[in-house]
């Protein structure tokens, strides 16, 4: 589905022109396509039918309480790492059942806090973490179910600031200390091991790295019932790449294939009848998938500074920056950015999109070919996912309005931050009293 069309020289989302859209929610604006999420969430659903599969969405790629009661009515549940994010899956009205918790350092009141309101899962990522979840759940007397992460030392082929699942990264343990660690838990009043985790990075584009990492689960939870622990779900984590610029999308259908194939074979491998078999579910914690080519962040040109010789670059400056959208300064990330209207009359030229954050690294995009005036907005795309969210007030600049389209309607989800806002957490200022 393509939510973001050209018609009659003018970016549209759905059916809404991107300059209506700025008008009513000023720029810098992030603009999302319901009906693009809704899109990915069903073709996941169809690619992993018959899997027995549950999609806990990652609340970190996009936290809108509204994104999130979207993904709610859609069926999801969700994948949090954060009090923070859990406070939002609540105000989105989802259960607290429908929760998984990851993430390397959840704290005591984290912990207090999901366990009381009684989670799905956690899924635990170290022996530390296990034992100070168990001595909580004793505690406030509350039975709570566990998965731990593996680390299953497997390459996803990915920048390597979004590789999650080799030895050197700081997540999960390997399958031979997450054996020890179920083999403590048996027994335990309040811990209950219900399935096995593992999430190996972000932006995968092919499923090999993802089935080796299947593989390896699959290994652990035969050990383990051998050892007479039956584990009943396993949580492949999420990871599905989405093209920003030419790469070849995730082929969901043959990665579903290959998924039902080797859950089929690891059933017909076991015990015929075992119990431990028959009662496998799989969750998936997908984040960028459904959300990343669903959004545009829309900037205004300021200003235009042509370079001055044949060396020198010629720099767009626009109100949005790396606070902004910090993907292209931190992962060297590439966003198509397109003009939201045409210009054919205007000479194309390559310009750096930069914004006004003193830093050099502050740059939307590099080098592109634009028919750009003053004044002008742009389109960057594919920043549904990892956009907003990792949005930040330096400079002390207000963080963008958020706006979701839904066909020939809009509606403003968040508005713009002000620096009343940002003033109130303050003391000693006249918002902050
Ligand atoms: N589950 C866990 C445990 C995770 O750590 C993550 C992402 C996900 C699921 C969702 O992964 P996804 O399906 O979105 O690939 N800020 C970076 C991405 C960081 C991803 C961190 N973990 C970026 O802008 O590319």
């Amino acid at each position: 589905m393509n939510a973001f069309e050209r018609r009659g020289g003018v970016l549209h989302v759905e059916g809404v022109p991107v300059p209506e859209l700025v008008a009513a929610a000023g720029s810098p604006v992030y603009v999302y396509s319901r009906n693009h999420f809704i899109h990915q969430y069903r073709a996941l659903e169809s690619a992993l039918a018959g899997c027995g599969v549950r999609i806990f969405f990652a609340v970190k790629a996009n936290s809108n309480v509204s994104v999130l009661r979207l993904f709610h009515k859609l069926g999801a549940g969700f994948d949090i790492v954060s009090a923070g994010e859990l406070q939002r899956v609540m105000a989105a009205g989802a259960a607290p059942e429908s929760v998984v918790f990851s993430g390397v350092g959840k704290s005591v009141a984290e912990i207090d806090l999901a366990c009381k309101l009684g989670i799905h899962s956690f899924n635990v990522e170290s022996a530390a973490e296990l034992a100070r979840l168990g001595e909580r759940a004793t505690l406030l007397q509350r039975k709570v179910r566990f998965a731990v992460r593996v680390n299953p030392d497997v390459d996803a082929a990915t920048h390597p600031y979004i590789s999650t699942g080799l030895k050197k990264n700081k997540f999960g343990v390997p399958a031979a200390e997450a054996r020890r660690l179920y083999q403590q838990a048996v027994g335990h009043p309040w811990l209950e091991a219900t399935g096995i985790a593992c999430h190996i990075g972000s932006q995968i584009l092919q499923s090999a790295p993802l089935l080796e990492a299947l593989d390896s689960l699959l290994n652990l939870r035969a050990d383990l019932a051998q050892a007479g622990i039956a584990i009943p779900q396993l949580d492949l984590g999420g990871g599905f790449g989405v093209t920003y610029d030419s790469e070849p999308p995730f082929d969901l259908d043959a990665y579903g294939s290959a998924l039902r194939s080797a859950l089929e074979a690891n059933r017909q491998h076991s015990s015929p009848g075992a119990e431990t078999a028959e009662r496998l579910s799989v969750a998936v914690e997908p984040g960028r998938f459904l959300v990343a080519n669903g959004g545009i962040l829309v900037t205004t040109v300021e200003y235009l500074k042509p370079a001055q010789n044949d060396a020198g670059h010629n720099f767009a400056v626009v109100d949005a920056a790396m606070n902004d959208l910090i993907r292209p300064a931190l992962y060297q990330a590439w966003h198509r950015v397109e003009n939201v209207c045409d210009h054919p009359d205007v000479t194309e030229r390559h310009w750096d999109v930069v914004g006004p954050v003193c830093e050099s690294g502050d740059f939307l995009a590099l080098d592109r070919p634009l028919r750009v005036r003053a004044g002008d907005l742009l389109a960057v795309h594919s920043a549904g996912a990892y956009g907003m969210v990792q949005a930040s007030n330096y400079n002390s600049r207000g963080r963008p309005a958020e706006v979701l389209v839904d066909g020939d309607h809009f509606e403003i989800i968040r508005r713009r931050e002000t620096s009343e806002d940002q003033l109130r957490l303050e003391l000693g200022t006249p918002a902050g009293k």
